[in-house]
């Protein structure tokens, strides 16, 4: 695996493969890797002559500093898990050559109402953060594809109307989510999870299960909604910041929750002080 640090010299070796023919698959992650990134990669490896990790912690959509702080960070573990899966590049840039200017003179973006919604709503910033870091890496890699989980599904959104509307000539593959045995999402920050937390965790993925059981009897999506709320209510230690049924076009509550319509059951908890995100998509 070839290993670049610095922008200019990824360049001149992507350019190289270009002038080869060679397609790319990119996976860009913050690192902590786990199956669900390899799952990514696999893939991108699969489809294309060539497979680029990136693995670089984007401080600009942390809107919480203690979060930054405390995100894992396991470089020379990364590296063998990527060698593991064949990847063919890795990019690790420092925060030097990412933001070569002050943070505070960073640009922002806006993604209109998905910044109002869910992750937008309860993480201000985090989107347009995420969309800085990935302009940046989408301009410097060139991908023809570029992989993202539906874990993150509405970061799936931003960046679909990301690549839409800056012309991004790379294609997005959404790969499903990789859980544990007992449902959970895996998750660089489960790292920060005892295995008590684990356990615990696991719940939010039973409770959007509940959802979706109730809307596929026929409940009304509210009516779904409070059944997997009260299921986590009995859980003192799991502090919900959200559990939602949104129409998956718009992540807007569904204006009626039939087959025809794809519905997203989305939530957000915090458990043991660490903040963790899951959905399910129902009727897909
Ligand atoms: P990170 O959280 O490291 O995730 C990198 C990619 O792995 C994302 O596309 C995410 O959805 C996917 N992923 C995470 N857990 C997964 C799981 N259990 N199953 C399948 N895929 C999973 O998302 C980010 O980094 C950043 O926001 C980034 C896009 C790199 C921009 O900084």
């Amino acid at each position: 695996m070839q290993i670049f640090e610095n922008i200019k010299s990824l360049q001149i070796f992507l350019s190289e493969q270009r002038q080869k023919n060679r397609s790319v698959g990119f996976v860009p992650t913050m690192g902590a890797l786990h199956s669900g990134h390899l799952s990514l990669l696999k893939q991108a490896k699969n489809e294309n002559d060539l497979a680029i990790c990136s693995v670089y912690v984007n401080p600009t959509q942390f809107n919480n500093t203690d979060d930054l702080e405390k995100y894992p960070r396991n470089l020379n573990l990364d590296k063998n898990l990527l060698e593991n899966v064949n990847c063919d590049v890795l990019f690790c840039p420092t925060n030097e050559e990412m933001y070569p200017y002050e943070r505070a003179n960073g640009m922002a973006m806006s993604f209109g109402r998905l910044d109002q919604v869910l992750e937008g709503k309860f993480r201000p910033g985090h989107f347009s953060g995420v969309g800085l870091v990935l302009s940046k890496l989408f301009h410097i890699v060139q991908a023809d594809k570029a992989y993202f989980g539906q874990k993150d599904l509405q970061q799936c959104s931003v960046v679909q109307k990301l690549v839409d509307e800056l012309f991004f000539d790379t294609q997005l593959v959404v790969v499903p989510t990789v859980r544990e045995d007992n449902g959970l999402a895996l998750s660089s920050r489960n790292e920060r999870l005892s295995s008590e937390g684990k356990k615990l965790a696991a719940n939010l993925y039973q409770a959007l299960q509940k959802v979706s059981d109730a809307l596929q009897r026929g409940k009304a999506p509210e009516q779904a909604r409070q059944e997997g709320v009260d299921s986590l209510s009995k859980y003192s230690e799991i502090e919900l910041e959200y559990l939602e049924v949104v129409d998956k076009r718009n992540f807007m509550p569904p204006t009626d929750a039939t087959p025809q319509v794809e519905v997203a059951v989305c939530t957000a908890a915090y458990v043991e002080g660490v903040r963790l995100i899951d959905n399910i998509l129902v009727f897909s």
